[in-house]
């Protein structure tokens, strides 16, 4: 007999639903998300400092956030000295901490400056690390889950996005773990208001029967985003979560978490290698470690590593350096990706480090 375990309810808290006065859109990509919530939130200050204001916005983002918030930062207008890379540590598995937020605030308030956005994220491109209590009045905060919030579909994982309740906005890329094709981001927001204030248009060619009427239950997607046509990225996303269901997203997520939590495990085991960051969701951050051998080589022999393994065309992985370490990244995360598939990685890369270290690469 097939016993299906009852899961707790889970869901996105209330105030980011359109019944409890936010709403939600899908977007191409975070990049896009970051931008117009970075010009809601500009437009939001703005309308109290008036433009020249502008000089005085400051935004904030860790030394592990993507990117794609600086560009989006200089999109819209931020100074580029008003952009704030927080520093992150080992001590707190790379995420921000109120305290280390707190302090820059309170710096930039005792400047004259106006703190006014902060990016924390759930789940690091290069580390998987989760910034955690980063809420300060006044600063619009956006939560950036583009790859660990598909884990948020099962109760036990929902705990890493505690807080989320006080952001302004969260969005998570199905198109990276949740099954769904390029391109789909989901943007949620709690005061849709400010993302229409700043990017509605009216032109007399879009005028129509739901704009005449000023339907209060039209929701016009163009003035949710920066272009004014939309694909229908909806219809893939809801074949995802008709063809395998909450219970079926969930087991793959918990199998790909699995997975990685075995390759760590053996990665842990193995005196020669290190886990050089504690994993949280499905990336494993691991370098080969030889005890005789010295910071520099130890460099050269983890990127001979990753050569080597992706030259053989039987595994892909990548990199990414933190306080100098060069650390080779396994993520696990495609639909059919097995335990077979994590195991033959692992034996791939004993296989490659066995003949590096006997090389005397
Ligand atoms: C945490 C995080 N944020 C943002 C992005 C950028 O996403 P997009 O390509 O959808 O703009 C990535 C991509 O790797 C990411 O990992």
């Amino acid at each position: 007999m097939r016993v299906t375990r009852k899961e707790p309810e889970v869901g996105l808290p209330e105030r980011f639903h359109f019944k409890g006065g936010g709403g939600g859109v899908l977007h191409g990509s975070t990049c896009e998300a970051v931008v117009c919530t970075l010009a809601a939130a500009r437009d939001r200050a703005l309308s109290k400092l008036g433009h020249e204001g502008i000089l005085k916005l400051v935004v904030y983002a860790s030394d592990q956030t993507h990117a794609t918030f600086q560009k989006g930062a200089s999109i819209v207008g931020i100074p580029p000295a008003n952009f704030r890379i927080l520093r992150t540590s080992a001590n707190s598995g790379y995420g921000l901490t109120a305290t280390i937020v707190q302090r820059a605030i309170e710096e930039d308030v005792a400047r004259g400056l106006v703190p006014l956005y902060l990016c924390a994220t759930v789940g690091t491109t290069g580390l998987g690390a989760i910034d955690r209590n980063t809420c300060f009045t006044g600063t619009w905060l956006h939560i950036d889950a583009a790859y660990a919030g598909s884990a948020a579909i099962c109760p036990e994982f929902q705990g890493h996005l505690d807080g989320a309740e006080l952001a302004d906005s969260l969005s998570m890329n199905p198109h990276k773990w949740f099954l769904t094709n390029m391109d789909c981001c989901c943007l949620w927001v709690a005061n849709p208001t400010t993302m229409t204030d700043a990017l509605s248009t009216d032109p007399e060619y879009l005028k129509n029967v739901g704009t005449a009427s000023k339907m209060a239950e039209t929701v016009d997607y163009k003035d949710w985003q920066i272009a004014l046509s939309r694909r229908f990225r909806a219809i893939k996303l809801w074949v995802v979560l008709r063809r395998y269901g909450a219970a079926g997203m969930r087991a793959h997520m918990r199998r790909h978490i699995q997975m990685a939590e075995w390759f760590e495990h053996v990665v842990a085991a193995d005196e020669r290698f290190e886990v050089v960051v504690p994993r949280n969701f499905s990336l494993v951050c691991f370098r080969l470690r030889p005890r005789f051998m010295a910071d520099k080589a130890v460099e050269a022999l983890n990127r001979d590593l990753l050569a080597a393994v992706n030259a053989s065309g039987r595994a892909f992985m990548t990199h990414f350096v933190v306080d100098d370490k060069f650390v080779i990244r396994l993520a696990v995360g495609g639909s059919m990706t097995e335990m077979r598939h994590v195991r033959a990685a692992w034996e791939l890369l004993k296989e490659k480090a066995n003949d590096l270290i006997a090389t005397g690469c």
